[in-house]
């Protein structure tokens, strides 16, 4: 094991990276999709894909509703974990860590990139409530699209980004025999950061 905090995840990271320019290169279908596993107050799991938008120095951006179950559940419980597999690629990597909301003029900056719809679906779905029909669904729509006629729409309060903040960053590559290469990066609680081998 090595230990060597920022430059490990310096390492880390541009390793994440340059495999996710590839996965942008060459993967036919969402190359920014990855699951989100999420835990309740009394662990309970819950899981999905969502976009990853940005990776950077500090960890892994994506968006939502801060209401929807995902929302609620990282009020509740600030673990979560990521895993992005490329199929294309034959590569996994899998992230863990602390979520913190992103700072709201960066999720301003980022909703006033979306297209229209995308702003209006925003502000009428109610993510992971029930839903009566789906003309009610569209009926918001349409009000909201009245509502915003001829103006910016403004980021609703209830959706944004959130800021996954790494401890454990782990690159699976296949080998023969399924004698494959795991290699992991971790954040102790001192804040260290260490690399090794863990057994496929
Ligand atoms: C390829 C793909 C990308 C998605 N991206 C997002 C996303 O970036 N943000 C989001 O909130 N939901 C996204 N979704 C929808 C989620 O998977 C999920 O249905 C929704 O967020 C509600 O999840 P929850 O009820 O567990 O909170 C995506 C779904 C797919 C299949």
């Amino acid at each position: 094991m090595l230990d060597d905090a920022p430059a490990l995840l310096e390492e880390a990271m541009a390793r994440f990276d340059a495999l996710w320019k590839e996965a942008r290169a060459c993967a036919p279908w969402e190359p920014d999709a990855m699951s989100l596993a999420t835990a309740d107050a009394e662990g309970r799991p819950g899981l999905r894909t969502v976009l990853l938008k940005e990776a950077n120095a500090r960890g892994f951006v994506f968006y939502t509703n801060y209401e929807s179950r995902k929302g609620r559940e990282l009020a509740a419980n600030p673990h979560a974990a990521l895993c992005f597999f490329w199929r294309s690629l034959r590569r996994q990597v899998v992230v863990e860590g602390t979520v913190e909301r992103l700072a709201e003029a960066r999720s301003d900056a980022y909703f006033a990139t979306r297209a229209r719809p995308a702003q209006l679906g925003a502000w009428a779905s109610e993510q992971s409530r029930p839903l009566v029909d789906r003309a009610a669904l569209q009926a918001r729509v349409e009000k909201l699209d009245r509502t915003y006629a001829g103006r910016d729409i403004p980021r609703p309060p209830h959706w944004g980004g959130f800021l996954l903040v790494p401890d454990l960053i782990e690159f699976w590559t296949p080998h023969e025999g399924r004698l494959n290469q795991r290699e992991r990066y971790t954040r102790d609680a001192a804040g260290n950061w260490s690399v090794g081998l863990i057994n496929p």
